[in-house]
């Protein structure tokens, strides 16, 4: 395949896989650069910057494809290190950059400076047209249906998709929603270069996952996500297991509440050794809807070859459509 995302990135396939925190780990993304498509580590599941320099060394030492690192800025209470773990990146030797959460700003000229080639992941058409106005190479919009946080627009990848191609100039990666080939088909119809994942990667032989939590995302529908945050204005989609629930009845209460009533409930930590341990009722799992296209724990390898056969069977579908009325 060639499109504008393969060719900035070297890639095979334009397929990457997000950020995911505790999950973005050297496992999970030395399998998807071997399968073709693009890996990323996630700074912040490492405790510190040097941890972060270790991973970058064990996932280069695991692939010798191109491989990316995600720099997260959520709004926190103790804040990260960021040019620190910047600093990690590009001493690394890491050549992609996916930033999120917040305006880029901050960390673009640095990384500008070190020639990374950052791609921006953000959830509207105006945060995605003043990260191309800053310079960043590439936008990954998140629709609605991501896991994660989906900002508080609510447009579905279906307007979202097309909206930013229309406005962004740079290339463009679809994200939310997405777990197949015909997925994929639609995000290139839509006027996307590649496409981003991450629930659809949660679910592989690779994602450093307890298989019962596997098994849970496999057993869901595409009704079993859960919106937290949401009074806080700082959404999130999770999977709807009870530690959502109640989370969800916290927020619901009348007068609201304030972060530090839920904070026990949704603390990563708990959220981390849910993921280690199975026991998948004790803490948040983050998944987008797309969990309800998810029937099966493939190899990464298995996984993107069977999407890129989809999206063109779905695509050469498509164009015959027309080809039976020529
Ligand atoms: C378990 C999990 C953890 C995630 N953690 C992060 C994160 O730390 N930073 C980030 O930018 N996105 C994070 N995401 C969002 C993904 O990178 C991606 O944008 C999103 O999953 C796309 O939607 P999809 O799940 O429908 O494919 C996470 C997603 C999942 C499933």
């Amino acid at each position: 395949m060639r499109t504008r995302i393969t060719e900035l990135l070297g890639i095979r396939y334009p397929i990457i896989q997000g950020g995911m925190q505790w999950v973005g780990r050297a496992e999970l993304a030395s399998a998807v650069s071997n399968a073709g498509g693009l890996g990323i580590l996630t700074a912040l599941t490492q405790p510190s910057p040097d941890a972060l320099a270790d991973e970058i060394a064990r996932c280069r030492a695991m692939t010798k494809h191109p491989f990316g690192v995600n720099l997260t800025i959520l709004p926190t209470t103790k804040r990260p290190p960021y040019d620190a773990y910047l600093d990690a990146v590009i001493e690394g030797g890491v050549t992609i950059l996916e930033t999120a959460g917040n305006n880029p700003a901050e960390l673009v000229a640095k990384a500008k400076g070190a020639g990374l080639t950052i791609i921006h992941k953000c959830t509207s058409v105006r945060h995605a047209l003043s990260a191309e106005r800053r310079g960043v190479d590439a936008i990954s919009i998140d629709g609605f249906e991501c896991a994660g946080h989906p900002g508080e627009d609510d447009v579905g990848g279906l307007v979202l998709f097309p909206a930013a191609a229309r406005a962004v100039k740079i290339p463009l990666i679809a994200s939310g929603g997405i777990a197949d080939g015909r997925g994929m088909a639609a995000a290139l119809a839509l006027g996307c270069d590649g496409i981003n994942m991450g629930t659809r990667f949660c679910a592989t032989q690779e994602a450093p996952i307890h298989p019962a939590i596997k098994q849970a995302l496999v057993g869901a529908s595409e009704r079993d996500t859960q919106l937290i945050f949401r009074t806080l204005r700082n959404t999130g989609r999770v999977w709807k297991n009870a530690v959502a629930d109640e989370v969800v009845a916290i927020e619901r209460r009348p007068g609201g509440c304030d972060y530090a009533d839920i904070q026990p409930l949704v603390a990563g930590t708990r959220g981390r050794a849910t993921l280690e341990s199975g026991a998948v009722d004790d803490g948040l799992v983050w998944a987008g809807q797309a969990v309800g296209l998810i029937d099966d724990v493939p190899t990464c390898a298995e996984l993107i070859e069977r999407i890129v056969a989809e999206c063109r069977s779905a695509l050469q579908r498509g164009a015959r459509a027309f080809a039976a009325n020529d």
